[in-house]
Formats: structure tokens, C-alpha cells, sequence
């Protein structure tokens, strides 16, 4: 009789933690950008700017061998970054995250990692240039260090006429 009893009762009421919560979400994964992203970074690209890169000067970008990277939660795109690195220094060329996951931490994510890399190539400076009507991406470069170094007269279209360019700039300290 005993033995078709089931399990003691103390071992009934034991609870398990279900799989679900102990495993985080899934964070979006850096990768290097390939050929087969060109179209979706494009059309990332034109939602998030106002005057956009074409696919060919990302297409020119890999081919250059710049570092191109891309932030993909397996199924999409969530952003991506372009670095170019010579000669001690290194400069961000575009930063962009996806409209609808703006201020979850990825632009940060996609700046820090493109320091990384510029810290791998053994960079002393990074350089940036940004438009003074574009205060978000203003306040995130600042709050990861960057400052300003100058300005660049009417060095990007804008609707009515050019606009300048702030050109900021970060010192990468050796064994940081
Ligand atoms: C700029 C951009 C990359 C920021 O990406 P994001 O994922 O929204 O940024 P994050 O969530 O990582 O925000 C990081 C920091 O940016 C700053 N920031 C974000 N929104 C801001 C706002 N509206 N005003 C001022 N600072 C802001 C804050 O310092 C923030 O840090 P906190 O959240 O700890 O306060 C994103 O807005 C974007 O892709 N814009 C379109 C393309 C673009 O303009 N690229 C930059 C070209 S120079």
C-alpha cells in the first residue's frame, strides 16, 4: 500500500523556481556587420535620419575595412556602429539605434563598444562630430566622456540651408 502512496507529503509541497525566472531576457549581441545586413541597416538608416547614408557608403565602409558592428537580438536589428581607426586615432562615423528602442541603453552600449575597439587598436583619441540640434545623442556622448573640441561650420545639410558640427572628442588613457 505504502509504495503507491506518492511522494511524502513535505516533498509535495516543495516549489521550484520555474526555469523562466531565473533566466535573464535575452540582451541584443554584438556582432561584425556583414554584406547580408547592408538592406536592414539602409532602412534603419532612413527611419532614424533625417539625411541618411545610402547602402554604398556602407557598402564602402566594410570594404574600406572599417569597423562596422551591428547590434541584433538574433531575429533584428537593434543598431549598429562604424568606427575608423588610424594612426593613434579613432572616429566614430554613425551611431544608430532603432526609434522604437531609443533610451534602453543601447546607443551606450554600441559608443562603448566602438571604444573598445578603438582601445584594441591601441587609439589615444576618439573623435566624433554631432548636431547641436541633436541633444540626445549630445548627452550620451558627454556622459561617457566625451567633450567638445571645436566646431565644423555648415558641415551638414539641414532643411534650411547647413547646420555646424560640433566635434567632440575623448582621451583613451593607457591601461584604462
Ligand atoms: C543618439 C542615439 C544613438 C541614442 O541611443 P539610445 O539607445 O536612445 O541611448 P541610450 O538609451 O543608451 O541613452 C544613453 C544616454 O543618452 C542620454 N540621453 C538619452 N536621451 C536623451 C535626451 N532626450 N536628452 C538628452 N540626453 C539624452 C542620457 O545621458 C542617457 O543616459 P541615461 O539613460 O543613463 O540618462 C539614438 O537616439 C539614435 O539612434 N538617434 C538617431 C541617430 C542619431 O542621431 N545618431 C547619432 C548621430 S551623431
Amino acid at each position: 500500500m505504502a509504495r503507491f502512496a506518492g511522494p511524502p507529503a513535505t516533498r509535495r509541497r516543495k516549489t521550484t523556481t520555474p526555469v523562466v525566472a531565473i533566466l535573464k531576457p535575452t540582451q541584443p549581441e554584438f556582432r561584425r556587420m556583414r554584406v547580408e545586413d547592408l538592406d536592414a541597416v539602409a532602412a534603419l538608416e532612413t527611419v532614424a535620419y533625417e539625411f541618411p547614408w545610402s547602402r554604398a557608403i556602407f557598402a564602402d565602409c566594410l570594404r574600406a575595412g572599417y569597423d562596422c558592428v551591428v547590434l541584433s537580438d538574433g531575429s533584428a536589428l537593434v543598431g549598429y556602429g562604424v568606427l575608423s581607426c588610424a594612426a593613434g586615432e579613432a572616429h566614430v562615423l554613425n551611431v544608430c539605434v532603432a526609434p522604437l528602442l531609443h533610451g534602453k541603453g543601447c546607443g551606450r552600449r554600441i559608443v562603448r563598444r566602438l571604444i573598445d575597439i578603438a582601445r584594441w587598436q591601441r587609439a589615444e583619441r576618439v573623435y566624433l562630430e554631432v548636431r547641436p540640434s541633436n541633444p540626445r545623442a549630445i548627452g550620451l556622448y558627454e556622459s561617457i566622456g566625451f567633450n567638445e573640441f571645436g566646431r565644423r561650420p555648415n558641415y551638414y545639410p539641414a532643411k534650411k540651408g547647413r547646420e555646424d558640427a560640433i566635434v567632440m572628442a575623448m582621451e583613451l588613457l593607457a591601461g584604462e
